[in-house]
């Protein structure tokens, strides 16, 4: 079996790549059904794009890396393709736009862009392993049978290691390893944090508007969500891939409110106030009991002095916490790390070593914050090495 071009994975990048590779595409997947990530992304409505993509909004061992994909195909022209063919979209958060529908809305238009163009799909597919002997050997699984797919160009997409059960497996990297093409270290990101002891298991489900940061990572304005596990939400998901072992993140838990002004006006008005009672109508008030020991929130209003109000607003902006690990790969959205950008061109995609080599999408060395910028990075790298093959 021979083909011109091989697409492993049918994913954001395989499929879309498959639409823009020109004749005689094959896409092989080993799960049952095309774009399983893009089914469940987004809440099932699929944050597809993000407006606002800049270089910022990722993670690389070389930052500058995804400008010219990200440049030659942009968030509008996704967004005029998703509009093309009638699906319904609004803009949830600043630049985030989801489906009004569901996320199968973007999986069917993948689809009809791969059969116009030709692209032929095997699903129950299992890569094993690949070769090269003046063309790419590519060692599948099908039906319980062992056989070998040649091809003049080999195009990588197949994601990185997170969800496991979801059918990640990781093995973008190990192909890239046999053509001695380094990976650099990856680890689950955008991914809840764990706590050795239950310690946010009594406010489980309580949610804040937090600023949350680690190491020397921005910052970031968004939801915080304490979990039988720990914390997770938008903005601990965020910080997740700044984070290492050992380390702590910290958190502004009262980002827009004046605490200083509130509590001496509480101790002017309401004197005999208990200081939690305060606090309660500016964060969820199960949140402020539960920290109460942590913040030393004992006392009436009356007596806090300035100092001691000083203090406590320094506190509760600069929340230091101590997680203990994160999720892992079970649940992360994405895998930090990937194949070594310094080894393709970042125009096509292709290997510097190994012609019509191609690596696109979650494997390569890419990492996109929480927001619509990792399915960007895949429509963007797919196009740069579906244009050029
Ligand atoms: P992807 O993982 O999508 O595809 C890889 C394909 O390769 C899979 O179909 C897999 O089955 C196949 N494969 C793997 N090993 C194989 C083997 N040995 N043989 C054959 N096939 C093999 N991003 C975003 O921008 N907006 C969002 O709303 C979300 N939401 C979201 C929710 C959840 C729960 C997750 C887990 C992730 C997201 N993401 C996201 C991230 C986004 O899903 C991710 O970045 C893209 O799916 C990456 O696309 P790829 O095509 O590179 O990999």
């Amino acid at each position: 079996m021979k083909v011109k071009t091989l697409i492993l994975g049918a994913g954001a990048a395989g499929m879309f790549c498959a639409a823009h590779a020109g004749d005689d595409v094959l896409v092989v997947d080993h799960s049952k059904t095309a774009g399983d990530k893009i089914r469940i992304s987004g809440g099932g409505r699929c944050n597809f794009t993000h407006l606002e993509t800049t270089a910022k909004n990722y993670l690389s061992q070389n930052p500058h890396f995804c400008k010219s994909a990200l440049a030659r195909y942009t968030p509008w022209d996704f967004v005029g393709l998703v509009s093309g063919y009638g699906i319904a979209w609004h803009e949830k958060t600043q630049g985030q736009l989801f489906c009004d529908n569901s996320a199968k809305e973007i999986i069917d238009m993948l689809r009809s862009e791969m059969d116009k163009a030709g692209a032929k799909l095997w699903l129950k597919t299992a890569v094993i392993d690949v070769t090269f002997d003046g063309q790419y050997r590519t060692r599948v699984t099908r039906d319980g049978q062992d056989m070998v797919i040649m091809s003049d160009n080999l195009v990588v997409a197949t994601g990185g290691k997170s969800i496991p059960k979801m059918g990640a497996t990781g093995i973008g990297y190990k192909i890239a390893e046999d053509f001695g093409i380094p990976v650099t270290q990856t680890r689950p990101a955008l991914v809840p944090f764990t706590f050795s002891d239950a310690r946010f298991a009594g406010v489980s489900g309580i949610s804040a508007p937090v600023l949350a940061r680690a190491n020397d990572g921005p910052e970031f304005a968004d939801a915080l969500l304490c979990t039988h596990r720990g914390l997770s939400g938008p903005a601990m998901l965020q910080v997740s891939s700044y984070w290492h072992k050992g380390e702590e993140i910290t958190i502004n838990l009262i980002p827009s409110i004046d605490i200083v002004a509130h509590l001496k006006k509480a101790r002017t008005d309401h004197p005999r106030k208990a200081v939690t009672t305060v606090l309660g109508s500016v964060l969820p008030s199960r949140l402020i009991n539960h920290l109460a020991e942590d913040f030393a929130l004992t006392d009436v209003c009356a007596q806090w002095s300035d100092k001691r109000i000083d203090d406590l607003a320094t506190a509760l902006r600069q929340w230091q916490v101590k997680p203990s690990g994160t999720e892992g790969y079970r649940t992360a959205e994405v895998t930090l790390g990937g194949v070594d950008t310094d080894y393709l061109s970042s125009k096509t995609m292709e290997s510097k070593t190994h012609k019509g080599l191609y690596f696109i999408g979650e494997c390569v060395d890419v990492t996109g914050w929480l927001g619509g910028y990792n399915f960007q990075w895949a429509w963007a790298s797919a196009y740069a090495a579906g244009t050029a093959i």
